[in-house]
Parts: C-alpha cells; structure tokens; sequence
C-alpha cells in the first residue's frame, strides 16, 4: 500500500500549474453517450476516477483513445451500446450514477448500480430518480441497481429541485439534451463545472440557456455533432494550492486558472490575512507570519466550497484566535480532525461544527488519509509540520489530484511517495 513521506516545514515557492477539472471531465465524459459522433477532449487529468469513468463508459462499449502524455483522448460511441452501468465500478466512484441519464435520453433504458455510500456520506440519489419520473422515467430498485424505463423516450418538463443537487442538475441537463420539447430545470446547482458542461454540450449541438441564476431552459435535439472541446482548470486543485501558499510564508504562483472563477476563496484568504495579487491566468499568493481567524459555512456555489472545507482547516489551525467552521453539505465530512489532532491540532467537532483553537505547531506523525480531500489537507499539514509525517491510503488522493508530489517537489517540498 503506497504512502507520502513529507519532511517539514518546507517552505513554497515558485509555480504550480493547475490541470484539468476532475469535476468537469466527470459529467464531461457521461454526456459523451448520448452522442454517435466522434468527440476529443483535451485537459483532461489523468486522476483515478477519470480513469474509473472511461473504463465505465467502456464497459457499455465506447471506443475511447487516450493520449496519455498529452491529457488528451477521443471517444467513439456507436447504435448499440450496453445499457448497464455495474457495481465493481460504480461503488468507487458516486459520479458514475451521471450516466443514468444520457442512457435514458439515447437507448429510453438503463441498468445502473445505485451508487453506494462513502466516507463523507450517504450519497443518495432520491433527487435524481424523482426528477427523471418527471421526464417520462419509470424505475425500479431491485437488489442495489436502478432498473429505469422511458419507452416513448423522454418528454421535455418543468422541473424543480428540492435541494440543489450538483450531480442531479448535471444529471437532468444531459438528459434534457434529447428530450422531446423544451425543459426547465430551476434551483439547480451553478457550479462551474456545470457551466463547463453547458459550454460542451452547446458545442455538440444542444440548445441550452441559463434564463436566471439557478434557472436553465434545454430545447431538446434530435442530433449533434463532432466536436473537440478542452476542459475547464480544476477550481478545487486550485483552491488547495491557494491555501498551501497561505501557510508557512510560502510564496505560489498558481498557473492555468481563472481569478474570477475563485473570488470567495480570494476573499477568504484575503480576509485571514494573505497577500493575493490578481492577473489575468494565474494569482500569485503570499502568506503572512499572522494568520487572523474566520468563522466559514460551506454552501454551493457561489458560496465557500465543501471541497476546500478541509484543507481551510489546516490554514485555521495556524491562526492566532479561535474559528468555527459550519459543514452543511455532508453529513460526515470532518474525518480529517482525528488525523489532524495526531499532528498536535485542537479541533473540536460538535455536529456539523468544528471549532478550531488556532495556534498550533503542526509535529509530524503517522497519519491515514478517509476520503480524498481529507487526504489533501494532510498533505498541507505534513508540509507546516516540523520533522517526518508519513501518510497512508494515498489511494484517497490519486482520485483527484493530478501528480501533487511532482508540482509540490517542484516549488521546494520534501515529498516522496514511498511502500
Ligand atoms: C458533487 O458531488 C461533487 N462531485 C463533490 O465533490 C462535491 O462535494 C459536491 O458536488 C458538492 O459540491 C463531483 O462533481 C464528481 P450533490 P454530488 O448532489 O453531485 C444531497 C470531490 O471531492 N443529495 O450536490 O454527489 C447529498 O447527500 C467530490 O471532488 C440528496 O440528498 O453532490 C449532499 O448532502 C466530493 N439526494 C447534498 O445533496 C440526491 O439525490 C449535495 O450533494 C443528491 C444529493
């Protein structure tokens, strides 16, 4: 089982260049089956579940071509592609549930594993399921897979969202695609990866307009055609590296991104004290000896990202007065604490709310890595900690972070990866 070995406190600086989105490339790839024509994508990262994504579209039947060095690859589908979606594949990965559907709109039927839980929660699908039933859908979930229907194909509706949903909106956007008639869909997560897969599906072919801020309107299609799209910088990687430049001084110049695209994690790191100056691809971040305390809620977009929520608290454990930061996304996304506490942090967790002492000298220990943005924040704490901390279950990491011990290596951390 691989680990990282980190030798602290290194100190950062130079440049990081960020990589594709995962998040993007997710959606990005299921919508890719409801189309017959060639599609090449490019900026895609070469991270685990991109690759659990390809292999699950492969399974149906997709030709996909990577250009390994290039992060680039093509996919081919064709008339008659399997409809099943198994659970090998999607017990590792709860985006995989995205593909349910295109399945719909293309083949009118699907046989797709129900997710399964994770670390960070449940993860149902009920949103999913319920707004499809809209559109024409019947289904049924006999022994953990969700066996839908939609004879006559699906009918354009209105639909609105009891909660918003990142993966339902995506879900129903790619859906709507080759409905009969037109679809609303309102309360939808804005993420901008659900920007970016509007911008790809409107590439294909799609008739798609946002009409208000959590409103889009979907004209469905009859076909589309062959199209060569790159995807979005990941705004999470992102994020991650803005805060690894806020601890210790460090001093990063982060490349290939979009300033606006980050402006709350901009001002929250304004706020505790960073030095952030702006330019037109890349930001370039400063941190400062004192670090001042904040008090966060994670919410969706435009608000503070739960994706960062973890790494945020490395940062916080470092200020010099108490914060408190609010989990209202997940329902169990404070697995990082008891690992943390390991390396000398005091961090309280009651319900969704984690109260952070500040203060803290970070001492390298042995630490495991629960979920993948957990992982992430171990990583910063391990680089802020005086002498060796040894990180295991890495596995967590390599789902969503493309070659993070090279890019870090390259701006002065002491980081291997090691058996
Ligand atoms: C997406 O997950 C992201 N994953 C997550 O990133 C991210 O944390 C999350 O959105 C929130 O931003 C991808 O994009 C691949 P949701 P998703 O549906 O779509 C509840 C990472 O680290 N819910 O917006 O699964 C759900 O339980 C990952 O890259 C229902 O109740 O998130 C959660 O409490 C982790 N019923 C809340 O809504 C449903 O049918 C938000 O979930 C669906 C969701």
């Amino acid at each position: 089982m691989k680990k990282l070995e980190v030798f602290g406190v290194s100190k950062l600086k130079g440049q990081i260049k960020i990589s594709g989105s995962k998040n993007a490339s997710l959606p990005i790839l299921a919508a890719t089956l409801l189309s017959e024509k060639k599609i090449s994508l490019t900026n895609v990262p070469q991270v685990k579940d991109v690759e659990t994504m390809i292999k699950l579209l492969e399974s149906m039947g997709s030709k996909v071509k990577k250009i390994r060095n290039e992060n680039s690859l093509t996919i081919q589908n064709n008339k008659n592609m399997k409809t099943k979606a198994g659970y090998n594949l999607m017990s590792t990965m709860r985006a995989g549930i995205i593909v349910l559907g295109p399945l719909l709109a293309r083949f009118g039927k699907a046989k797709v594993s129900t997710p399964g839980g994770c670390s960070i929660g449940v993860r149902p699908i009920d949103i999913h399921l319920e707004a499809l039933k809209c559109m024409g859908v019947q289904y049924k979930i006999i022994d953990g897979y969700v066996h839908a229907n939609a004879k006559s194909g699906l009918i354009g509706a209105k639909i609105r969202f009891p909660k918003i949903s990142v993966g339902a909106t995506e879900n129903l956007l790619i859906a709507s695609c080759l409905a009969k008639g037109q679809t609303i869909l309102s309360n939808c997560a804005i993420e901008p990866e659900i920007k970016d897969l509007t911008k790809f599906l409107n590439s294909m072919g799609a008739k798609i307009t946002w009409i208000g801020k959590r409103q889009v309107k979907i004209v469905g299609v009859k076909k589309f055609k062959e199209v060569k799209y790159k995807i979005m910088f990941d705004r999470i990687e992102a994020g991650t590296m803005l805060i690894a430049g806020a601890i210790n001084q460090n001093n990063l110049k982060i490349k290939a991104i979009e300033p606006n695209i980050l402006k709350t994690e901009i001002n929250i790191l304004k706020k505790v004290g960073a030095k952030v100056i702006k330019k037109k691809n890349e930001i370039n971040i400063q941190g400062r000896v004192k670090i001042k305390n904040i008090n966060l809620k994670t919410s969706p977009f435009p608000g503070f990202a739960t994706d960062l929520q973890a790494q945020m608290m490395v940062l916080l454990c470092k200020a010099n007065k108490k914060s408190v930061i609010k989990e209202d996304i997940f329902e169990n996304r404070f697995q990082s604490v008891s690992e943390l506490r390991r390396m000398n942090a005091n961090i309280n967790v009651k319900g969704n709310k984690a109260t952070i002492e500040g203060n803290t000298i970070f001492k390298g220990a042995q630490v495991m890595a629960t979920d993948l943005r957990a992982s992430a924040s171990l990583v910063l704490a391990a680089l802020s900690a005086k002498g060796k901390t040894t990180i295991s279950r890495i596995y967590h990491l390599d789902r969503g972070y493309e070659d993070l011990e090279k890019k870090l290596k390259k701006v002065g951390a002491k980081i291997r990866r090691i058996n």
